[in-house]
């Protein structure tokens, strides 16, 4: 008979056993240089801190995670970070496939391993190299979740600066559009195809690629287990750049939930300050970030400032501390503000 409600069951829904399953992923984007690694290192300690079980790894093919971790992580190997009980940190090797599936431990299962997966879709689709190392970071960031899932609680991504990234994330979709259309044509002609036994595999093949990459977008537009931090400076350039990654990721579904203004120079201390060129900067700055508020204020999404600090953050403590400072800026502000640059 099976179990019945005694109600009309419309309204409920199934337990979403993805978001069950999937620990929280926050993937970090902007411009080049505006402290992507930092932030995204820092509340990724602040959290492990906690008593989180993170992973924090850098999917910028010019890493500097280990550089702001203090340790090496050249290897491309899962390394744990020394001082906390349960925080890992990676810095997959993206230019060699084979040396990442080995180095990381990835499960290898075949049919779309990475190397497979390339020499498919070179033969198939688009041979532009760049196109096909999207290809290869994708499925190589959608296994890692998939096989991270079950020992962690956050999963921190250190992304590459945002053209790169929308490149990789839109990528994806016109592979589907791709995918889709040739679908349908090969649907037409499926009676010619089922007695060709390669090309019936490619079938599957493409498929399973699609699959994968359907499922990567699933999950990064749904809340429940995503969530893009845009990270950002107050100038003019870096704030357009903002604007254009924020208004592209919506387009694919991909919410932005936060923005980190960082870098921030004190705007009380501009009367105050016996270097021209610092007011006129920090008058700039004051000037950009109303540009920020009314650009990006009524959108559904939290702005926390960070100041800029007259120290570079490397390392565990300086890390943890902006860590905290991230996750509850007004507890934090009196002792950043004694050592913030004016
Ligand atoms: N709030 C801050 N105050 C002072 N220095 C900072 C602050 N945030 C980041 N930095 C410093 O700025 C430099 C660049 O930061 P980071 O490497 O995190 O930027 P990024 O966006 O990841 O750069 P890339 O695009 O090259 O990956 C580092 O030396 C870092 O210590
Ligand atoms: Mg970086």
């Amino acid at each position: 008979m099976g179990i019945r409600l005694p109600f009309s069951a419309e309204l409920d829904k199934g337990l979403d056993w993805k978001a069950l399953l999937m620990p929280k992923i926050v993937i970090f984007s902007g411009k080049g240089g505006v402290g992507k690694t930092t932030i995204t290192a820092a509340l990724a300690s602040a959290r492990a801190r906690l008593g989180r079980r993170i992973i924090v790894v850098s999917v910028d093919p010019a890493h500097s995670l280990g550089d702001s971790l203090c340790m090496d992580l050249s290897d491309g190997l899962i390394h744990p970070v020394p001082g906390f009980s349960a925080m890992l940190a990676q810095e997959p090797r993206i230019a060699s496939v084979g040396a990442s599936a080995e180095g990381n431990g990835s499960v290898r299962d075949g049919g779309d391993d990475p190397e497979s997966v390339q020499r498919l879709l070179g033969d198939i689709f688009l041979p532009a190299s760049e196109e096909l190392t999207v290809i290869q970071d994708i499925i190589r960031t959608w296994r890692m979740l998939r096989e991270m899932r079950a020992t962690v609680d956050e999963i921190y991504i250190d992304g590459s600066p945002s053209g790169h990234m929308l490149r990789s994330l839109r990528f994806p979709f016109r592979m589907n559009e791709y995918l889709g259309k040739l679908g349908n044509f090969l649907g037409g002609i499926k009676r010619i195809l089922v007695y060709d036994a390669k090309k019936r595999e490619d079938l599957k093949k493409r498929a399973m690629v699609a699959e994968s990459f359907k499922t990567f977008m699933d999950i990064l537009s749904n809340p429940a287990l995503a969530t893009t931090v845009l990270v950002t400076i107050p100038e003019t350039m870096a704030l357009a750049e903002t604007e254009r990654t924020y208004e592209a990721l919506e387009a694919i579904g991909i919410h932005v939930t936060n923005l980190v203004v960082n870098k921030i120079r004190d705007p009380g201390s501009i009367e105050g300050m016996a270097c021209p060129f610092c007011a006129e900067r920090a008058r700039n700055e004051a000037t950009v970030l109303q540009q920020i508020n009314d650009s990006l204020g009524s959108k559904d999404i939290t702005i926390t400032r960070v100041p800029l600090l007259d120290h570079e953050i490397r390392g565990t403590d300086a890390l943890v501390e902006m860590g905290n400072f991230l996750l509850d800026p007004g507890r934090s502000r009196d002792c950043h503000s004694a050592r913030t640059a004016t």
